[in-house]
């Protein structure tokens, strides 16, 4: 299935770069590396850059970023605003350590806490409530590719997901195409499959969101770096990119947020 569409650009859609830091880093290695990505980021007003920490990293992370226009994500919340949910974290709590944004059901999320597509819409739609740019992540394992069912599986888990969305909540929404079996592997999706899928996925985002769709940014993660950045945004329907491993040292995730400048 080909594009088709409009440029992210001309569609009005700013290109999006997250770094998820997952469990990855103790908290003051997080707050050291923010300080320096937001040290050494070039000025890139076309594009949102942010970076996603763990839990008790949020509040030294946000002061690191203070004045940088990098912005603070979360990598998880839960779907209820407030309550007796121990362990819990909720999208009010948030936004108060100033995240603008947070990632639900990554793929680590799914397998190894069994968060289902009910339970990622519940969280999409407690991040919406809250104000928050929920990235939504679906993505296929390496049989479902193996056996050609990777559209038709990543397209259902979009619309299980999404189902129950409010229309008008639907342009904030960013999506996270990552194929579990490009995640952490550095055996990336090439820019052909990412496009091909990122088309497919904008077809369902359609049928549920009608003329919204061509306003959601898709964003792709799985062994993105500083080698394969520049194409993968250079398809139509990339609209940005979730970084995991090359988001740990500043200079890589700099280079991968400052895809396409000049002073790269
Ligand atoms: P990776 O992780 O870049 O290390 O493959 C991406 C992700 O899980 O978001």
């Amino acid at each position: 299935m080909s594009g088709g569409g409009k440029s992210g650009a001309a569609a009005g859609r700013r290109p999006f770069v997250v770094g998820n830091w997952k469990m990855q880093l103790p908290v003051s290695a997080a707050a050291e590396i923010a300080r320096a990505i937001a040290r050494t980021l070039p000025p890139l007003p076309d594009r949102d850059v942010a970076v996603a920490p763990s839990f008790p990293a949020l509040l030294p992370v946000a002061e690191a970023l203070r004045g940088s226009p990098v912005q603070l994500a979360a990598q998880d919340l839960f779907w209820k605003d407030d309550g007796p949910f121990t362990g819990e974290v909720s999208g009010p709590m948030l936004v108060e350590t100033g995240a603008r944004a947070v990632i639900v059901g990554h793929s680590e999320r799914r397998q190894h806490l069994g968060e289902t597509d009910a339970m990622v819409g519940l969280k999409t739609w407690a991040a919406l409530r809250a104000g928050l740019v929920p990235i939504v992540c679906v993505g296929e394992q390496q049989d479902d590719r193996d056996g050609q069912r990777h559209e038709s599986i990543v397209r259902d888990m979009l619309l299980h997901t999404l189902e129950s969305l409010p229309r008008e909540a639907a342009e904030t929404l960013v999506i996270g195409y990552e194929p579990v079996w490009a995640i952490g592997t550095g055996c990336s999706a090439t820019a052909a499959d990412a496009s091909e899928m990122h088309a497919c996925l904008r077809e369902a985002l359609k049928t549920l969101f009608g003329a919204t769709a061509s306003r959601i940014r898709i964003v792709y993660g799985g062994s993105v770096t500083e080698q394969n950045i520049d194409e993968l945004m250079a398809q139509p329907d990339v609209d940005g990119v979730l970084v995991g491993g090359a988001s740990l040292r500043a200079d890589s995730f700099v280079r991968i947020a400052a895809f396409g400048a000049p002073s790269r």
